[in-house]
Order: structure tokens, then sequence, then C-alpha cells
């Protein structure tokens, strides 16, 4: 595996993984898919403070480098890039906007996140021109709205990589403590168990230590809040635990 900064030293026509670090074994499968794509698997290290709404949340997030290049090694990444910051960010780069969908959700709760997770996806697809993309349905408003952005680049979707007890793997779950790291469970058992809005909310409370942000049924196709005549009915689920945010979603008809 190569590990290089400078764009040119990269193969366009790959399939591309971008990342934040801190990888585990949720990235390993994203790179194993990728594989399946093609030859070249390019994956990006690059902590973007464009999409952190606070500097303690960015200076928080897990660095975690040389279990990265061990990780992405022998996951069959061939090149790896850590990009620097004025080679994403240029003087006078344009900031995109995730539009009305960025805002709600997700984007509620952390205004400008969307806007900042665009940007740097859009800039890496410009100066790397991937072939493909992979994205996890872990973070499903994030996949839907570089979906919107991602013109001339295929985007391939990723299911959610789970541990044992059907946590979804997340870089931040490393930051829970073992209490809340069992607690956490509680979101996975309640998507599952869940048939209403109502229930999944009971069920989810029944975990004191779990704050909820928000528990909604969505229609996936354009976001709008479900009703009973959806048909692509996704349920997500935000809240904290030990003051760390863990997202997760689930497709409805798709639970067993
Ligand atoms: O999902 C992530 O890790 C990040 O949001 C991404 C897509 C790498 C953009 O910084």
């Amino acid at each position: 595996m190569k590990v290089v900064t400078k764009v040119q030293e990269l193969p366009s026509a790959c399939a591309f993984v971008p990342t934040m670090g801190a990888l585990h074994a949720g990235h390993a499968s994203l790179f194993t898919l990728a594989k399946s794509y093609s030859e070249n698997v390019v994956a990006s290290i690059f902590v973007n403070p464009l999409q952190f709404e606070s500097a303690r949340d960015l200076a928080l997030y897990p660095r975690t480098p040389d279990v990265d290049i061990e990780i992405a090694a022998a996951a069959g990444v061939t090149h790896l890039w850590l990009p620097n910051f004025h080679d994403i960010y240029p003087e006078g780069f344009t900031k995109l906007s995730a539009g009305p969908i960025g805002d709600i959700y997700e984007g509620a709760s952390r205004p400008g996140h969307f806007d900042g997770v665009v940007t740097v996806v859009r800039r890496f697809f410009d100066l790397l021109k991937p072939k493909y993309a992979i994205f996890g349905e872990k973070d499903f408003q994030q996949l839907f709205l570089i979906k919107t952005i991602a013109a001339g680049v295929e985007i391939i979707t990723a299911p959610t990589f789970r541990e044992p007890d059907g946590m979804a793997a997340s870089s931040r779950n490393a930051l829970l403590t073992q209490e809340g790291r069992q607690a956490a469970a509680v979101i996975f058992t309640a998507l599952k168990g869940a048939d209403s809005e109502d229930q999944l909310r009971q069920m989810l409370a029944n975990e004191p230590l779990f704050q909820l942000d928000y528990a909604d049924f969505i229609d996936e196709v354009d976001f709008t809040h479900a009703h009973s005549g959806t048909q692509n009915v996704r349920a997500i689920v935000a809240g904290w635990i030990n003051g760390v945010r863990l997202i997760d979603n689930m497709r409805m008809e798709l639970r067993a």
C-alpha cells in the first residue's frame, strides 16, 4: 500500500473510500467492497474541520494513525491518501450548501455539518475523479445528501457493519465507557423490535443512559416524515450516551 499526500500520485479510475480515520472493522468492510469494484482502492484520511460544529468536537475526534495504516493495508487499500488542508481548501474555495435536507434531523442538531460534508466530498471527487465511491448506510442522511452532489461518480452503498450485539460500528464508540457501550445496544434492539415511532421511543426510553435527540420514521426516497401510505419507510435514531452522539437507522420491512 502506498501512502501519499498528493492527489497526482493516485490512480483516478479507482474505487474510493473517504474516511476521517480512527478506522475499524466497519471501514474494513467498505474497503473490501471497494476491492470488488476496482483493483485500485484509494482511501483517504482527512478529519474535515468544516463538518464539526465545535472546536471541542473536532479536538475530541479520535485519531489512531498507526492502527489506521495497518487496517487499510490488511483490507486491500492500494493507496492511502492523507491530503493536507490547503490542497483540499485552497484560498477562495467554494463552500457548497447541502440544501434544506441538510438542515433537518442530524443537520438540526449539527448546524452546518452537512454543508461541510458535501463540500469536502465534492472536493475529493473533483481532485481524484474516482469511478466509484463507497459510503456506509449507517450515515443514512449523509449518504442521501452525497448522492445529490455526486455527478460523474457512481455511489455504492454498503450495509451498516454491526458489532456482535447489533451496535453499528463507529469511530465514536471508542469514546464510550464500558457501561455506556453496553447501554448503547438499546438502539439496535429498539430499531429491530419497534413497529411504530411511539414504540421505538418507548423502547429507547427504557435505557436511562440514552438521551434521545430524535427517533422518527421517514420516507427514504425524499426524507419527509413517513405516513401510512409510505412505501420505503426507514427508522432513524440519534441521541447521546456519555455525551457521545450515536446514530443508527434501519429499513422497516427488512427487519427479520
Ligand atoms: O463519514 C465520514 O467519515 C465523513 O463524513 C466523510 C464522508 C469522510 C467526509 O468527511
